[in-house]
């Protein structure tokens, strides 16, 4: 049994030591000459001066390796009724082809190319063929709507835009490609070209000179190879929610993550080459770039690309089906997904039907677990149940119950401890450490380990200022929280204007700034309530200028409409509520962290800076008569 005491130790003792073991399963065309280059801080670089491709060891370094013939993707569509199965030797095959289509559209490294497609093994194809020849790949969620779109494509600059012609949402055909024409249309910058992938379910007309047909570029294409690149060289930016509208673009190295990944996968995971990985997630997400592409296939394992839900595609024993049918030894998901499976088989009939006894583990993440789904999760399956705490910032797990290292005891509400490589604190707003099970910021201590965010795409003064000035010495990690006397980390929460809805990350602010655009509007503001199923739910507080004395129905629906139209359905923004004033301390900051504990029934105290206590009480009433939140 290994020692969790001695290796996180180690890993914050000797980094340099720790992380250049780690690096020898990594592939490297040059070898680097320093782990940590810490001569520039807060600017830390990891593996300086090695050179390697995250797409050869990914793929064709198992094909040399013997692992050609295993599967390394299986593609799972309920939607369409289809599973489709690739071998390393034809995964790499189909990447070295496509690799060829998109230099033969002068795409070289350091371009960018923005991906933006449903669930096929053709997304993961794009960003692997990016990889191949050192073009960053940008994926931006499908789930995101086209002013969402515009915004990234403005800010990435890519030569081309890959795109499918639609995504299928349970039994809907989702208009990708007039999502993508809108946002073509909205972008001050444009591409040079885009590549379609035409679905059956919605062959669309080609703009003649600008959109090509996949199929058509991919009949002429010979494989190309590899190119080398630098460990910092960036290998993706995606896009996350700030507090603002415009969103920040995390940018990913290439060596680190690959070390970080390939570690991850041994160690929290207990995953080994061979064992089949599912990460119930999209390629839009964090999630789904680290543990649905890259760890897996690194790691050489076979991943699952599953175009579905836990529930709906058809029923609840989805997610059953799909463990007992490919053999997965361990699941990753949203909390929320197996809320939803709860929610309609509350006492796993479903589960009966299938063998899942290849299944070892269920890691859960991307928002609160609740120790209701827990229990749940945990008595339902008579398997480990594992919370884990990360960020699109990190790419991989903070705290975790390692299963690869030492297994300890679950206690529900927490996501155990960090992980080595994660200096983990919690401290006051002047950034004193706190004694244990005091609530406060929590910090990890710089520098962060191999695979984290070197700095945001074009805004290095915007990932100072937000990550690494906060708290000096430390990067903030916009969660509030504790660490009990037991060394477990409990996450209670963001402490900025993030929300988590379903398991996917959005910005308050961004709603905002759409909601404060409709013209009856004179003010607003946005918050997290909590939601029993999704989690969280967005709530938006109105201001109406004077004189508006329209039916307040249709106000409200049309800024639920607007969100919708200009974020995306993912923001499930649903409620409004019309009130005179919002609260505000006296310098005119709107006091969100009180409305919310209103709005989830919390205690709060009256700041003394409130310009006016009144408005703090009407609103208590209003949203309590309205059933959100109880009284206290
Ligand atoms: N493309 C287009 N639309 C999308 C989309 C996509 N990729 N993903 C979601 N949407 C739409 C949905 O169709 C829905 O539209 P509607 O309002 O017209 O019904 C809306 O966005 C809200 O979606 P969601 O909140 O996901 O609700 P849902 O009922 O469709 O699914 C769950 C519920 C629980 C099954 C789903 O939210 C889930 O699996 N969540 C886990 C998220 C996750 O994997 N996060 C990554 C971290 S692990
Ligand atoms: P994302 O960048 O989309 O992965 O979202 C990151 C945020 O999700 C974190 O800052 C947390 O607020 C939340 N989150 C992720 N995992 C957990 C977890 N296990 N417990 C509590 N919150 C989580």
């Amino acid at each position: 049994m290994n020692n969790y005491e001695a290796i996180f130790k180690k890993s914050i003792q000797e980094p340099e030591l720790f992380w250049d073991e780690s690096a020898q399963a990594i592939s490297w065309f040059k070898k680097y000459d320093r782990v940590l280059d810490d001569s520039n801080p807060p600017f830390y670089r990891w593996f300086v001066g090695g050179q390697l491709n995250i797409c050869y060891n990914a793929l064709d370094r198992h094909i040399e390796a013997g692992r050609g013939e295993q599967t390394a993707l299986i593609w799972d569509s309920p939607v369409t009724n289809q599973i489709k199965k690739y071998s390393y030797r034809e995964l790499t095959e189909y990447v070295a082809k496509f690799a060829a289509v998109l230099k033969s559209f002068g795409v070289k490294k350091g371009d960018t190319v923005v991906i933006y497609m449903s669930m096929v093994p053709e997304a993961v194809v794009a960003m692997l063929a990016c990889a191949r020849i050192g073009a960053i790949h940008s994926v931006v969620f499908g789930g995101f709507a086209a002013n969402e779109l515009a915004v990234r494509i403005d800010d990435a600059k890519p030569k081309l835009i890959i795109a499918t012609s639609c995504g299928i949402e349970v039994k809907r055909i989702i208009d990708y490609k007039s999502i993508l024409d809108k946002a073509l249309e909205m972008a001050v910058y444009k591409p040079e070209a885009c590549i379609i992938f035409q679905r059956p379910q919605s062959i669309v007309q080609l703009k003649q000179g600008f959109e090509y047909d996949w199929n058509e570029l991919m009949n002429n294409a010979q494989p190309v190879d590899c190119v080398s690149v630098e460990s910092t060289h960036p290998l993706y930016i995606l896009y996350t929610s700030g507090t603002t509208g415009k969103p920040k673009g995390v940018v990913r190295d290439s060596g680190g993550y690959a070390v970080a990944l390939r570690w991850s996968m041994e160690n929290i995971y207990d995953i080994k080459p061979g064992d089949v990985f599912w990460a119930a997630s999209d390629v839009g997400w964090v999630v789904g770039h680290s543990y649905i592409v890259y760890a897996p296939l690194i790691t050489g394992c076979t991943t699952i690309v599953y175009e579905g839900k836990s529930v709906g595609t058809p029923d609840p024993g989805a997610f059953w089906r799909v463990i007992s049918q490919h053999r997965v030894k361990a699941l990753f998901t949203a909390p929320t997904a197996f809320r939803a499976i709860k929610r309609e088989d509350p006492n796993g009939e479903y589960l009966k039907k299938y063998n899942i006894s290849d299944f070892k583990y269920l890691f859960l993440a991307g928002e609160r677990l609740d120790p209701d789904t827990y229990y749940w999760a945990s008595n339902l399956l008579n398997r480990p149940v594992i919370d884990h705490w990360w960020q699109t910032e990190t790419g991989w797990p903070i705290t975790a119950n390692c299963m690869g290292i030492e297994q300890f005891p679950i206690k529900a509400g927490s996501s155990t401890k960090p992980v080595p490589g994660y200096s983990v604190h919690v401290v006051d707003a002047n950034g004193n450490i706190l004694a244990p099970e005091q609530e406060g910021l929590i910090v990890i201590k710089l520098p962060l380990p191999p695979g984290t965010l070197p700095t945001l795409w074009n805004a290095e003064n915007r990932y100072l200022e937000a990550y690494i000035k906060v708290i000096p010495g430390y990067y903030f990690t916009a969660d509030g929280g504790y660490i009990d006397r037991d060394g477990y980390v409990f996450i209670m929460g963001r402490v900025d204007d993030v929300i988590n809805v379903a398991g996917h990350r959005l910005s308050t602010g961004a709603m905002e700034e759409v909601i404060s655009k409709h013209p009856d509007v004179a003010e607003c503001a946005v918050f997290g309530i909590e939601d029993s199923f999704k989690g969280q739910l967005p709530l938006g507080l109105i201001v109406l200028k004077a004189g508006v004395n329209r039916d307040p129905n249709e106000i409200k629906q049309e800024i639920a409409q607007m969100v919708r139209n200009q974020i995306g359905p993912i923001a499930c923004y649903r409620d409004t509520i019309i009130v005179e004033r919002l609260p505000k301390t006296r310098s005119g900051k709107i006091l969100r962290g009180i409305l919310r504990k209103i709005a989830d029934g919390q205690s709060y105290t009256m700041p003394a800076t409130i310009d006016d206590p009144a408005i703090l009480i009407e609103i208590e009433e209003k949203l309590r008569s309205l059933g959100f939140g109880k009284k206290v």
